[in-house]
């Protein structure tokens, strides 16, 4: 939960904000953000790589609002399409503190990018350099670039989200001698100026020796250009991934530990290679956003069945499901919750929260002992969806996408406003 939140005679409460007058005043499903918790998880990474700059991955979640706290709190943004993009222009975040990213950037977006002037593009393929040598030509400017390059390391986690073993789409390969080609075709292209090398090797990873195996590969890659290419890379980034705790079975690192760890491995490894030190970049995107926001739903069913052995599972339905969290049917992500809107005496029954979508998958949390006179009407919270929830929304069976609300000093102020059907109309122009 967000440092704000707590129970008031048995209702939740975030920044003296009353669950049950939130849902009053914006309706439910509604993901709501407490935004100091927000603003100091950003500043913690901040506070913990003091020297180091620190990207926000706005794919996590992003708005106007949130691209304003992140700048406001002094970090970057990492973008990761066009239209992230479109958002960090409409906040006024300034383009020099911006990253791109993507593995299949379009021309318009490199374009775009180039035009606005990011700070960074981080490429990803063969043709991106060759794009981006035609671009920089004809709009005659230097593109600052990084090159994003496959550590080789197995992120214990769920493999759609691992990005450093082989077999996968992202970045060059440094034992298959791609990485190397690439860093020789950068250096080779004018409007090119290469600033270093990137990694990131996946995300909710919760032990560190997997940031730390390709910390040390990585390094050994850019001693080898340093001495060998006889070019300075300025700059080194670490990626992000860093897990947090979604149950109380997750024991996520804190940024000071994972600081502690990552700016050690680089010293050491730098001494040892007899190399300066670059300029530290990272990119943590969930475990700034997750925890600040809990997603508030409406109960409108239950429904008890019984299981092998005799005991029984009580299903909730609430009014949102896989469109606002697809994570549990994609990753099989486990998720809490709680009675949000009164105290219960009620007895604790097993209960299994699900959504109103068409699949038996549309489960929002597996398991959950809830108070067995849970009904229509209560209100239910599920910390921990600031991450990847709403970023991934969809409009499964036509349900519009939930509201975001952000919280503060007893003060709720709508961030993004809930869809309506007519703004799915709108786009049905058969
Ligand atoms: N940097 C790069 C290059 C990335 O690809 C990502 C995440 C991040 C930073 C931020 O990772 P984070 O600190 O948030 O773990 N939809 C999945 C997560 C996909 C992550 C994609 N890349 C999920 O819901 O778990």
């Amino acid at each position: 939960w967000a440092d704000g939140v707590s129970k008031v005679d048995g209702v939740l409460t975030v920044a003296g904000v009353s669950a049950v007058d939130l849902a009053a005043e914006f309706g439910t499903p509604t993901y709501v953000v407490d935004e100091d918790d927000f603003r100091r998880r950003a500043r913690s990474f901040k506070e913990a790589f003091p020297d180091a700059d620190v990207y926000y991955a706005g794919k996590a979640f992003l708005c106007v609002a949130a691209a304003r706290w992140i700048a406001e709190e002094g970090l970057n943004l990492d973008v990761c399409s066009g239209g992230e993009l479109a958002v960090a222009l409409k906040a006024d975040f300034p383009p020099a503190r911006i990253g791109l990213h993507g593995n299949n950037k379009s021309l318009a977006e490199l374009r775009r990018a180039l035009e606005v002037g990011v700070g960074r593009i981080i490429i990803d393929s063969f043709e991106e350099i060759d794009r981006l040598r035609e671009l920089t030509a004809e709009l005659d400017v230097t593109a600052p670039v990084m090159i994003r390059v496959t550590a080789g390391v197995e992120a214990h986690t769920h493999e759609y989200i691992s990005t450093s073993h082989e077999d996968q789409k992202f970045g060059f390969s440094i034992t298959g001698g791609d990485a190397l080609d690439a860093v020789r075709r950068v250096l080779d292209a004018p409007g090119l100026e290469l600033r270093g090398l990137h990694s990131h090797i996946g995300s909710q990873i919760f032990v560190t020796d997997g940031f730390e195996v390709a910390a040390r590969r990585v390094l050994r890659l850019h001693a080898e250009i340093e001495k060998e290419l006889g070019v300075a890379l300025p700059e080194f980034d670490l990626g992000g991934g860093f897990g947090i705790a979604y149950t109380t079975q997750d024991t996520p690192s804190t940024p000071d530990d994972l600081a502690r760890g990552m700016l050690k491995i680089v010293a050491d490894e730098c001494a040892a290679m007899g190399i300066a030190v670059p300029h530290l970049s990272i990119e943590p995107g969930r475990a700034i956003a997750g925890p600040s926001t809990f997603t508030l739903y409406e109960v409108g069913t239950t429904k008890s069945v019984a299981l092998d052995g005799g005991a029984a599972r009580r299903y909730v339905s609430v009014d949102g499901g896989m469109s606002d969290n697809i994570r549990p049917a994609l990753y099989g992500a486990d998720y809490s919750c709680t009675l949000a809107s009164r105290v219960s005496d009620a007895p604790a029954v097993l209960s299994r929260v699900v959504g109103k979508h068409c699949e038996s998958g549309d489960i929002v949390v597996k398991d959950e002992f809830l108070p067995g006179d849970v009904a229509a009407g209560d209100l239910l919270a599920v910390p921990g969806t600031g991450a990847y929830c709403r970023s991934l929304a969809s409009n499964y069976n036509h349900v519009p996408r939930a509201a975001v609300v952000a919280v503060r000093d007893g003060e709720a102020r709508l961030i993004l406003r809930r869809e309506t059907e007519d703004d799915l109309m709108t786009l049905d122009v058969g």
